[in-house]
Order: structure tokens, then C-alpha cells, then sequence
């Protein structure tokens, strides 16, 4: 069977002033009537072969999961870790969780914070993924990247595997330099999408060899989780002897096992600003807008408010996003530098 693993960790600082800490952006309805996390729940639900979703995060989201899911009719198992250590010790413990449930069990990995346009053809691929991770493969999804972004791992595929439905991963780079990610964009790399398909026993063995203090964690986790109505608590002495560190570098980058599926599918990581704008519906001008907003003379703007009224005339290319205790404006363009600024908003306290 398929048990979809959703990690929900981030808090998507670049999404400021929508994302706080308290409120990260995977929960928030930024594209559409869902929000990410609930999409990305809904995409996987009826994917035949799925057993059990779980959902792996800290103690402060486990309310809002509980009510997405609920709001889309979805049961959810919820493994709350009693700290962030990155993506690779969450996943452990959600194998080893996995593996307990179905010794033979293939895992889905999903981000919590993805767009994808076309559900049915991610349906399809991960069914491919899924049925190439039985042959104890470390499925990956690779985009066909635009830009040489420096946020995202690289793949080079190899030669065919199976039935060709794969390919194996030549090499695995996690967030390339500005230089080198330009050379790949010439040598035919893929982005990795963050998504991904194994089998919980497989992901287990590569801990072992590459970061036992992650396995180790993960089993001693699950060895003393009980679930009291869907929500199991990772045991806080057991999760913090894995050493922090993300499954890309942690396994990714050293597995002779990985694959790569093609994802046919229309993917974004909503990572900032500009990629929301680019996954909203626009109209003809170019705009997108949510909440009580006028715009006039305004192309390529993407303006958002949950309080205030917001008025735009005669600019282009920007982003407002207003909440009741600040406003953020900026051009798209510089989407990524919200980060800084929330960096130093941060260090001003
Ligand atoms: N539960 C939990 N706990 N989840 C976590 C934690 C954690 O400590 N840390 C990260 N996550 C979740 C995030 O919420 C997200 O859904 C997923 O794991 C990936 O983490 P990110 O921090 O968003 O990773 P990234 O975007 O820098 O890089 C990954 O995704 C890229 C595509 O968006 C990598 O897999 C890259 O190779 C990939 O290109
Ligand atoms: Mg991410």
C-alpha cells in the first residue's frame, strides 16, 4: 500500500506579512480556496492504493491540521515532533511509523507547500514513482527548470530503468551556487520538485548507512508511540539525538538508489511572492487580487489584504499585501528579498 507522508515544518519567511511563524504559509489560502497543505491532502486521498495519510509536524500546527483536514473530509494520521530538525529526521520517524504499520509499505513523500495545476497527472506520476520505489528505488520528481534558482536541488538523469518508466540520478546537487546552477541549466539537469517515492524499509537502510543517529531516532521514536485518537507524540529525548539536517543532504545527495520520474505536471513552490502571483487566477491586465481591493491602471500586480482596504492606480508589476498590523509593497521582481527584511525586522525585535 501507499501511506502519503506530508511534512509540514516551514514556516515560509519570503511570504511575509500572510506567513508568521504562528500562521506558516502552508496553511494559509494563497492560491484558491485551499490552502497548500489541504491541496496537497486532496491530491493524494483518492490515489488508488492509499492506506493512511500522515502528516508529520510541531505541536503549534497540530490544530490547524486537525481543521483543514476536517474541512475537506479527510482522516489524517498526525505525528507530532516535539522540535524542528529539518526534513530528514521528520521523515525517518514517519517510515519507521510506516514500516510498523506495513513492513512492505512505499512511502510518498510530499512538501506541504507546493502548487501543482493538474492533480491528475500528478496522480499518475506517482503511481509511476510508487510502483518503481517497490524495487527499492528513492523516487524523485524532475522538473523542467526556467531559471537557475539556487533554492532547489539538481538532478542529472542517467541511463533508463525497469521499463524505462525511470530514469536513475547521475548525480543529486541540493541548492547549487548561482554559477554552477547556470551550467546545469545548460547540461540538461532537473530540478528535484521535493516530492518523492520509497519504500519505508529502503529510506530506513540509507539513515543506517549514511546517518545512523537519524534511524536510530526514528526506530526508538515509533518503538514507544501510542495513538490517542489519530495524534501520536514523538518522544522528545528519542527525536533529539538525530542530528539536524535536511533527507537531500542526508540521503539524496550520497544514494546510489535514487530515480527520477518524469513530473509532468505544472509544479511551483510558492516560495515568494512572484510564484503566487504566477499560480493566481489574472485577468487580462495581468492582476491578481484577493480581499477588498480596487486597482485601476494597474497591470502585472498581485494585491492581497485581510484587513485594511486597499486602493491601487496607475503602477505595475508590484505586490501589496496588506494584514491588520503591517504592509507589505514591493516589486515582483524582488520577491525574494522579503527575507531580509523580515531578517531584520527579526533582529530589531
Ligand atoms: N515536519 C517537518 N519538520 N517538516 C519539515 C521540517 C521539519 O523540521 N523542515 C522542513 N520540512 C518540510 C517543509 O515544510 C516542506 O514541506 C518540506 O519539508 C521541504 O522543506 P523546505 O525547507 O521547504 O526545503 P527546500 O524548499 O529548501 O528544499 C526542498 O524542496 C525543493 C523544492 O521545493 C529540497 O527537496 C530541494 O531539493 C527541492 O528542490
Ligand atoms: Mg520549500
Amino acid at each position: 500500500s501507499i501511506y502519503p507522508v506530508i511534512l509540514c515544518g516551514g514556516s515560509g519567511t519570503r511570504l511575509w506579512p500572510a506567513s508568521r511563524s504562528d500562521q506558516p504559509k502552508q496553511f494559509l489560502k494563497l492560491v484558491g480556496e485551499r490552502s497548500s497543505f489541504q491541496e496537497t491532502v486532496l491530491r493524494v486521498k483518492d490515489i488508488p492504493g492509499v492506506a493512511e495519510i500522515v502528516i508529520v509536524t510541531g505541536e503549534a500546527m497540530v490544530d490547524f491540521v486537525a481543521q483543514q483536514t476536517a474541512e475537506i473530509g479527510a482522516p489524517v494520521t498526525i505525528l507530532v515532533e516535539p522540535e524542528a530538525r529539518d526534513s530528514a529526521p521528520a521523515v525517518a520517524a514517519a517510515a519507521a511509523y510506516v514500516e510498523r504499520q506495513d513492513p512492505d509499505g512505499v512511502v510518498l513523500m510530499l512538501a506541504a507547500d507546493h502548487h501543482i495545476a493538474q492533480p491528475e497527472i500528478f496522480g499518475e506520476a506517482a503511481l509511476t514513482a510508487a510502483r518503481a520505489a517497490e524495487h527499492d528505488l528513492i523516487v524523485t520528481f524532475g522538473v523542467q527548470p526556467t531559471v537557475p534558482a539556487t533554492g532547489f536541488g539538481y538532478i542529472r538523469p542517467g541511463e533508463a530503468l525497469l521499463d524505462g518508466s525511470v530514469r536513475a540520478v547521475a548525480a543529486f546537487v541540493e541548492k547549487p551556487d548561482q554559477e554552477t546552477a547556470e551550467r546545469y541549466l545548460l547540461e540538461g539537469y532537473l530540478w528535484n520538485s521535493g516530492n518523492f517515492a520509497f519504500k519505508a524499509a529502503t529510506l530506513l537502510g540509507e539513515f543506517e548507512a549514511f546517518e545512523p543517529t537519524v534511524a536510530a531516532a526514528a526506530k526508538a521514536c515509533v518503538a514507544g508511540l501510542s495513538l490517542e485518537a489519530g495524534v501520536g507524540r514523538l518522544s522528545r529525548e528519542a527525536f533529539g539525538q538525530a542530528k539536524k539536517i535536511s533527507l537531500d543532504y542526508a540521503v539524496m545527495e550520497r544514494t546510489t538508489r535514487a530515480a527520477v520520474a518524469p513530473a509532468a505536471f505544472a509544479w511551483s513552490d510558492l516560495g515568494a511572492w512572484d510564484a503566487i502571483w504566477e499560480a493566481s487566477v489574472r485577468d487580462h491586465h495581468g492582476n491578481a487580487q484577493d480581499g477588498d481591493v480596487d486597482l485601476h491602471k494597474a497591470s502585472g500586480v498581485l494585491v492581497r489584504t485581510t484587513g485594511p482596504y486597499v486602493g491601487v492606480i496607475g503602477v505595475s508589476d508590484i505586490v501589496v499585501v496588506a494584514e491588520p498590523d503591517a504592509v507589505l509593497v514591493c516589486h515582483r521582481k524582488d520577491s525574494q528579498a522579503v527575507k531580509t527584511l523580515v531578517d531584520g525586522l527579526k533582529a530589531k525585535g
